[in-house]
C-alpha cells in the first residue's frame, strides 16, 4: 500500500523528468515496480533512508495511467500525453534546449508551440511537487527539462526551500542569447534558493548573463568548486549559485568490479574477442554530443596509416538507444552504422571484425566486466556536462590497468587531467592520444590511473548530494 501523505507531505522532494522506477509485468499480467539503480537515486538513497522522501516524475510512457510505488520513496507520477511527449520532451527539451546547451552541435529549433507545451508541463510538475511537499520542505528540481519549475513552485509554495541542479553544460552568453525565451528561463531558475552547475565556469556564465538579461545585482568574485558561491539579489531574496561536480557511487562500483564473477567475465570477454593486444572501449547513449563518430574515424585513420594493427586491435562500442524519435539521433545512428560497416569491410576478416558494435543497453554487471577488460576507454564527446562513464571506468580499475582517453570538452576533464586529454576537433591530436594510451609503457599508464583513482574514489556522489543539500539548507 502506498503511504497516505496527502495531508502530511514529505520533508524532502526530488522533482525530475523521469521517475527512478522499473516496471516488470509477470506472465500472469501482475505488475511489480522496482527502484531503478540510476546515479541520482543512488546518490539520494541515504537522504531517503533518513527521512520520508517523495519523487515527482514521469514514467517514461506516453498516455500512461500507471501509479508506481516502491519501498522507501513516495512516488508521484506526472502523466504526459503522446502529444506532450512530442512537444515538451522530444521537442523543446531535446530539439531546442539540448542542442543549444551543447554548443549548437545540431541546429536548435525554436518553436513557439513547443515552448507553450514546455510551460504547461513544467506547471504540472510544479503543482505535483507542491502537493507532495510538507510545510517548509526541501525540494530539489533536476535538469534542463524543468527550468521553469523553481519559480512556479515558489509562487505556489513560498514556504519551501527550493534547489535546482543542471546536469548538462550551461552555454555561453553568445549561444544562450539565441533562445527567444531566454529571459523567461532565467526567471524560472531564479525561483530557486540555490542553483547548481557542474563547473565553476557554468555558474560564472549564468551570473554574467543573468545580470545582462535582467539587470539584477550579481556577485562578481570567482565561483569555486563547492565553495565561494555566487549570488543574485532578486525580490528581496538572495539566490546562491554554485559549482557541484557530480560523481558516482565510487566504492560501490569498485566493489562490484572487484568481485570474482565480474573479473571472470572480463577474462572471458577478452577470450571471446580473440585476446587482442589492445581492447578499446566506448560506452554511451547514442547521442551526437558523445563523439562516437570522432573515435571511430580516428580508428579508421590509425588502421589506414598502420599506427594500429587491425589484426590485434578490437574496438567495442556499447551504445544505448536514446531519443529515437528525434531526427538528429536517427541521422547519427545511420552515420555510425555506415562507418562501422565500412571499417569492418575494409580492415576485418569474416571471423575477426575489428569493431564490435551493440545498440542495446548492457546489464550492469556485464558493463563493469567490459570496463575491467578494456585496455583503453575512449571518451571523446564534443561537449558533455560531466560524463559518468569516465568515472565508472576509473572506479573499476583497482588493478591500475587501463588508460583513459578523455575529451577536454567534458566536465570530467576539469578534475581528471591525468587522463590522455584530447581535443575532439583536432584529428591529429586525437590520433596521438589514442596511440599513446594504447602503447605507453605500463609504468606510465599505472602512474596516470593512480592519480585518476585518487580523484574518483575521494569524490563520490554522496559528497555531491550532501554538499548541495547542506548549502541549500544552510547547514
Ligand atoms: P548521459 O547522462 O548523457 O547519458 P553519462 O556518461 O553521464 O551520460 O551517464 C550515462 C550512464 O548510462 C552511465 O551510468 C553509463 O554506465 C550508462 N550507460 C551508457 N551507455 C550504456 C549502455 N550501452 N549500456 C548500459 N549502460 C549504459
Ligand atoms: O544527462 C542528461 C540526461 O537528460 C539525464 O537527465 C538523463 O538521465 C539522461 O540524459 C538520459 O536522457 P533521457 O531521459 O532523455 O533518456
Amino acid at each position: 500500500m502506498r503511504p497516505d501523505t496527502s495531508t502530511a507531505g514529505s520533508d524532502f522532494v526530488v522533482v525530475a523528468n523521469r521517475l527512478p522506477v522499473n516496471k516488470q509485468v509477470g506472465d500472469d499480467g501482475t505488475v511489480t515496480w522496482t527502484r531503478a539503480p540510476g546515479g541520482l537515486v543512488t546518490a539520494l538513497a541515504p537522504v531517503f533512508d533518513s527521512q520520508p522522501g517523495a519523487w515527482v516524475g514521469w514514467t517514461g510512457q506516453p498516455d500512461s495511467a500507471d501509479d508506481p510505488h516502491v519501498d522507501g520513496i513516495d512516488i508521484h507520477a506526472v502523466p504526459l500525453s503522446a502529444a506532450e511527449v512530442e512537444d515538451y520532451y522530444e521537442g523543446f527539451s531535446n530539439s531546442t534546449l539540448w542542442p543549444l546547451y551543447h554548443d549548437v552541435l545540431v541546429k536548435p529549433e525554436y518553436r513557439a508551440d513547443w515552448w507553450d507545451v514546455y510551460i504547461t508541463v513544467n506547471r504540472r510538475f510544479a503543482e505535483a511537487a507542491s502537493a507532495a511537499a510538507a510545510p517548509g520542505a526541501t525540494v530539489w528540481v533536476q535538469d534542463y527539462q524543468l527550468q521553469l519549475v523553481p519559480a512556479m513552485l515558489r509562487e505556489l509554495r513560498p514556504d519551501l526551500k527550493i534547489g535546482f541542479f543542471l546536469h548538462i553544460p550551461w552555454p555561453p552568453l553568445e549561444l544562450f542569447s539565441q533562445l527567444p525565451w531566454r529571459r523567461e528561463i532565467v526567471e524560472g531558475l531564479l525561483g530557486a534558493d540555490l542553483i547548481g552547475f557542474h563547473l565553476p565556469g557554468g555558474a560564472q556564465n549564468f551570473l554574467g548573463l543573468t545580470h545582462r538579461l535582467t539587470g539584477l545585482p550579481v556577485s562578481t568574485e570567482p565561483v569555486g568548486v563547492r565553495s565561494n558561491f555566487g549570488t543574485v539579489e532578486v525580490d528581496g531574496r538572495t539566490v546562491q549559485v554554485g559549482s557541484f561536480p557530480i560523481s558516482i557511487d565510487s566504492a560501490g562500483v569498485a566493489a562490484q568490479a572487484d568481485t570474482a564473477a565480474v573479473r571472470a567475465r572480463a577474462a572471458q570477454l577478452r577470450e571471446s574477442l580473440g585476446n587482442p593486444r589492445t581492447l578499446l572501449l566506448g560506452v554511451d547513449r547514442l547521442d551526437y554530443t558523445k563523439g562516437i563518430d570522432v573515435r571511430i574515424e580516428s580508428l579508421e585513420r590509425l588502421f589506414a596509416s598502420g599506427r594500429l594493427d587491425p589484426a590485434d586491435t578490437v574496438f567495442v562500442q556499447l551504445a544505448s538507444p536514446s531519443r529515437e524519435n528525434v531526427e538528429s539521433y536517427a541521422t547519427l545512428r545511420n552515420t555510425v552504422e555506415r562507418t562501422v560497416a565500412h571499417i569492418n569491410g575494409t580492415y576485418g576478416t569474416v571471423d575477426a571484425p575489428p569493431v564490435r558494435y551493440l545498440l542495446q543497453p548492457v546489464p550492469r554487471a556485464e558493463l563493469l566486466a567490459y570496463f575491467v577488460a578494456a585496455d583503453v576507454a575512449l571518451v571523446t564527446p564534443l561537449r558533455d556536462g560531466m560524463n559518468l562513464v569516465t568515472k565508472e571506468y576509473i572506479a573499476c580499475r583497482s588493478d591500475l590497468g587501463g588508460a583513459l582517453v578523455l575529451s577536454e570538452f567534458t566536465g570530467a576533464a576539469m578534475e581528471l587531467d591525468a587522463a590522455y586529454l584530447m581535443n575532439p576537433y583536432d584529428d591529429a591530436a586525437t590520433d596521438d592520444a589514442v596511440v599513446a594510451a594504447a602503447t605507453d609503457d605500463d609504468a606510465e599508464r599505472r602512474r596516470r590511473m593512480q592519480i585518476l583513482r585518487d580523484q574518483v574514489m575521494n569524490n563520490d556522489v554522496d559528497q555531491w548530494a550532501r554538499s548541495f543539500l547542506d548549502t541549500l539548507t544552510g547547514k
